[in-house]
């Protein structure tokens, strides 16, 4: 086995005319202003930006083979970059090196309406896809939260999930096929327009959600299906996290599927409700509850919506508001859309966590982010996707600790929420990823067997080590 490498080497003048002679002069940045946006995503970029050497945008995957191709030659690390809205730092290149962006390969290869798919390169927007087959009352229903902004690869690369997932599942149901430079500067076509294919290893699920580490994808074809056309949403008002919480195994227990069970607590609505100029009833209540039914048929979506509405009051609901036409619903949901960013806005120096446990265990969580939170004296309101067990615990810090306290304490703090979660049988991260942000706490938390066939894969897929090194596990 070839040792992978950890020192890379520059990227020289000459390696930059290289670089130039595959993208053209128009797509080389190395200007310190204009690669500066490549230095970050949506962490904080004090704490874990890093500026490339050079930014290229080309506009085929022939030439990004030629760049990968050129980076194991050389030993210089590759960072793909997408929309940069991840939540973990993977596109962050932690080596400097060569970013690889996609702004420039956004195009539309086929819309298949017989087969239900669509192929797209991998720099289009996710809304995009929706607003180019909506007008045949169609989706891809795996989209996450951020699809205004996020790019359709940084979707794989993460396989994001989003809003709907208790119903419709997360981008990898989605992913039919996928085209992927290798690490090694191959161009490979893995899965296809099938509904069933055991043909080898599922190679195609690997590069799902592996953060860019096991290759660059260039084009994807989403399974589409019919957008629902009747929706309902409740906004269930809890006197207590803890009885919002609850619900959320009762309902799924049930055998209810609604499309969302989203949960905000009273400090996450508050604070997207001042973000937004906007207003909810959250003076009296502790949390809140997001729940949305859709389908086809409006008075069956009525009866779910319902069934679901009167189980939260049989435990203790406050108040259930119905929400049944767009503007209402596009209103709440905004608020729940926007509470990250919002966050951000009035909590800066913050850690945004995205835990996940199993449903039965999700009650178990909120008293331990009380535990956790009181240790440290810290704040960490909370939101997410109850009905996935996928919750948005966030650490911010007390404007009374120094910056270096907080950098310890929130080591420590995540380390405890890290622990609680794996010991009920969940992992650190339900759709925002590992990246640079969490990597140490695989080492800590992980089955090591598990690690070490991670990292045999890795070893095997990038021999160099050049292929967005740093992210995810580290293999030396
Ligand atoms: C959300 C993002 C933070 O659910 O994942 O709002
Ligand atoms: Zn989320």
């Amino acid at each position: 086995m070839q040792a992978a490498t950890t020192t890379y080497n520059p990227v020289t003048p000459k390696v930059l005319g290289e670089l130039k002679a595959i993208v053209g002069e128009r797509n080389l940045f190395t200007d310190e202003e204009k690669i500066e946006p490549y230095s970050h995503d949506e962490t904080n970029a004090e704490e874990y930006g890093h500026m490339p050497e050079v930014v290229v945008t080309p506009g085929t995957p022939e030439d990004i083979a030629k760049i990968v191709k050129l980076a194991n030659r050389e030993l210089i690390p590759i960072t793909p970059s997408g929309a940069r809205s991840g939540l973990s730092g993977g596109c962050i290149p932690v080596h400097g090196g060569i970013v690889i962006s996609f702004e420039k390969m956004a195009s539309v290869i086929e819309v298949d309406y017989d087969n239900l798919m669509i192929e797209v390169e991998a720099g289009m927007v996710t809304n995009e896809v929706n607003e180019i087959v909506g007008e045949r009352g169609l989706w891809f229903a795996g989209y996450p939260m951020s699809l205004q902004s996020c790019y359709v690869g940084g979707n794989i690369a993460e396989n994001a999930g989003g809003g709907k997932a208790v119903k419709y599942g997360v981008t990898e149901r989605y992913v039919m096929g996928l085209e992927v430079v290798t690490p090694t500067g191959e161009i490979v076509r893995l899965g296809g327009k099938l509904t069933k294919d055991v043909t080898g290893y599922n190679l195609k699920q690997l590069i799902v959600g592996s953060e860019g580490t096991l290759g660059i994808v260039t084009k994807v074809i989403l399974k589409l299906s019919g957008v629902p056309t009747a929706t309902s949403n409740l906004l269930v008002l809890f006197e207590t996290p803890k009885e919002a919480i609850d619900i959320v195994p009762v309902v799924l227990g049930k055998g209810l599927v609604p499309t969302s069970l989203e949960f905000m607590d009273k400090l996450s609505v508050q604070t997207a409700c001042k973000y937004l100029n906007e207003s909810l009833p959250y003076e009296n209540c502790g949390a809140m509850l997001l729940v949305e039914a859709d389908g086809t048929d409006p008075a069956q979506v009525e009866r779910d919506a319902e069934a679901i509405g009167d189980i939260c009051m049989d435990h203790g609901a406050q108040e259930v508001y119905v929400a049944d036409n767009k503007t209402t619903q596009e209103r709440i949901w905004a608020v729940r859309r926007n509470i990250a960013e919002a966050f951000k806005v009035y909590s800066p120096v913050q850690s945004l966590e995205d835990i996940v446990v199993p449903i039965s265990a999700i009650p178990d969580i909120i008293p331990e982010l009380e535990r956790i939170a009181n240790k440290y004296d810290i704040t960490i309101p909370c939101y997410g996707h109850a009905g996935d067990g996928n919750l948005h615990a966030t650490l911010v810090k007390n404007p009374a600790h120094s910056n270096e306290q907080w950098l310890e304490i929130e080591k420590k703090a995540l380390h405890d929420l890290y622990e609680v979660t794996t010991r009920l049988g969940g992992k650190i991260s339900g759709e925002h990823g590992i990246g640079i942000k969490r990597k140490g706490y695989m080492k800590e938390l992980m089955d090591p067997n598990e690690l070490e066939l991670m990292q045999a894969i890795k070893r095997a897929w990038d021999p160099n080590n050049i292929m967005n090194p740093g992210k995810l596990i580290d293999i030396v």
